[in-house]
């Protein structure tokens, strides 16, 4: 498979009713059947899958989401992130960032989340925030790279002791 990650055009960025957002190619949230195959993917390879109802809630206030999308020049979703807005507190919180198992270390992930994060700085975001599992060494080095640091560990975050890293990164 011969695809580079680099470049915007590349991504299918999807949201709505956020009037500012000048750079998303799209003003129309996924339609159920388009939904569907996101949370298919969520579901085969996210270590916290939503169910398929909270997959259409999006649907309802999608508004507060930003969804960025890779698929390949087949139309096979091959990565997502989730983000969820919060233009109060200048924030975006990663909900989930995953790529399929055979297209990971190639840089995708870091290309979809950077992608995010420089082109919200244009329109007032001033911070990003997530969670990830204590023991999620791939995901902790991404986000290290792209300057998050750690706030504090949550003990039991994800249940069963099951602890979380918060971790944050501000624009200068
Ligand atoms: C975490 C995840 C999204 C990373 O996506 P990816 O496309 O494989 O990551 P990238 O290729 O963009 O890697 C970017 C950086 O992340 C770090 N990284 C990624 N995979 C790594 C690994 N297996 N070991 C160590 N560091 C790793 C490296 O710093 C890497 O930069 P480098 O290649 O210059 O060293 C992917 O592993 C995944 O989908 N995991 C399952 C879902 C998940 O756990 N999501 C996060 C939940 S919070």
């Amino acid at each position: 498979m011969n695809i580079s990650f680099k470049g915007l055009s590349e991504f299918n960025l999807l949201a709505r009713n956020y009037t500012d957002a000048k750079f998303l190619e799209s003003e129309n949230w996924p339609k159920s059947s388009e939904l569907m195959k996101v949370c298919e993917f969520d579901k085969s390879y996210f270590p916290f899958p939503w169910s398929a109802d909270s997959w259409k809630d999006t649907q309802i206030s999608s508004k507060n989401y930003l969804l960025s999308t890779f698929s390949d020049r087949s139309e096979a979703l091959k990565a997502f992130c989730l983000w969820k807005i919060s233009l109060e507190e200048e924030l975006l919180h990663l909900l989930k960032v995953v790529v399929c198992p055979g297209m990971r270390g190639m840089g995708l992930g870091e290309t979809l989340l950077e992608g995010v994060v420089g082109m919200t700085g244009n329109i007032g975001i001033k911070r990003f925030y997530l969670e990830v599992e204590e023991g999620n060494r791939s995901a902790i080095r991404l986000y290290e790279k792209m300057g998050f640091h750690k706030l504090h560990l949550a003990k039991n975050f994800y249940g069963n002791s099951r602890n979380a890293f918060k971790m944050l990164k501000s624009l200068k």
